[in-house]
């Protein structure tokens, strides 16, 4: 897909690192905090259709267990919820209080929350047992992380995935975007705003790639009609 405001003729370098997430966790829980207050008007703005296409691919049936990393102000767990039914439950996990606050409020006005656990805790270190979940959800989660963290929480997402169980994951992409214009304001503007705007466009299929998973479904979106963004639905190797 041709990505917009693509320049023509200019030749930039095939693949370049991505950058670096200077903002520590506490940074990150409280840029999240404040954000929380508008959170749900930004997400149904921007994020609405993004998530109904990756719940869409991750095929979620009755009775599963699943987990969602950074799970907001719960749209997506409220959605998974519905879609687990009665015999089904669906864990969300977030370092940020007010966020899960505002989860709870959402899934318990919805009736869902029996069908719901959340706990508050740290993406890099889940604490949940192995291969708990048939399935982990993960949206625009993944691009707040470090280089070196990617691929630590996808190791953690492997780990407690079930040995048939998927990964669904949506993260603003780097891939084939390079000469992207939007791709360069939005980098600028992480570096200038590092201790806020932490999350950037990553390579979001190598990381997953070399985190021992194989990808199954592949789409890819324009957030906002702008953000590239790819989707993923992915299960692990066998190791
Ligand atoms: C951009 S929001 C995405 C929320 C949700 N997945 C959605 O699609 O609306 C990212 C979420 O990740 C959470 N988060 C950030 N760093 C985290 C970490 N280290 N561990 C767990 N959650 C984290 C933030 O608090 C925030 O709620």
């Amino acid at each position: 897909m041709p990505s917009p405001w693509r320049i023509e003729g200019v030749v930039l370098p095939e693949k370049s690192d991505i950058l670096r997430v200077t903002a520590t966790p506490e940074d990150i829980e409280k840029s999240y905090a404040a954000l929380s207050r508008i959170y749900s008007v930004l997400e149904g703005r921007f994020e609405s259709k993004l998530r109904q296409r990756m719940l869409n691919m991750l095929d979620i049936r009755e009775g599963e267990r699943l987990l969602e990393v950074g799970t907001g102000t719960g749209c997506g767990l409220a959605a998974m919820a519905r879609a687990v039914g009665k015999t089904g439950k669906a864990h969300g996990i977030d370092i940020t209080p007010e966020m899960l606050r505002l989860c709870r409020r959402r899934t318990e006005k919805a009736g869902l929350a029996s069908r719901v656990e959340l706990t508050e805790g740290e993406a890099r270190s889940l604490p949940y047992g192995a291969r708990k979940f048939d399935a982990v959800h993960v949206v625009s989660t993944l691009e707040l992380f470090d280089t070196a963290d990617i691929p630590r929480v996808l190791e953690e997402v492997r780990r407690v995935l079930k040995p048939q169980g998927r990964l669904g994951l949506a993260s603003l992409s780097r891939e084939g975007h390079e000469g992207s214009i939007v791709l360069r304001i939005y980098e600028w503007l992480h570096r200038h705003l590092a201790r806020y705007a932490s999350c950037r466009p990553i390579y979001v299929e190598r990381s997953v790639v070399e985190a021992g998973f194989s990808i199954l479904k592949r789409d890819e979106m324009f957030v906002g009609g702008l953000f590239a963004t790819k989707l993923l639905v992915a299960a692990p190797c066998a190791s």
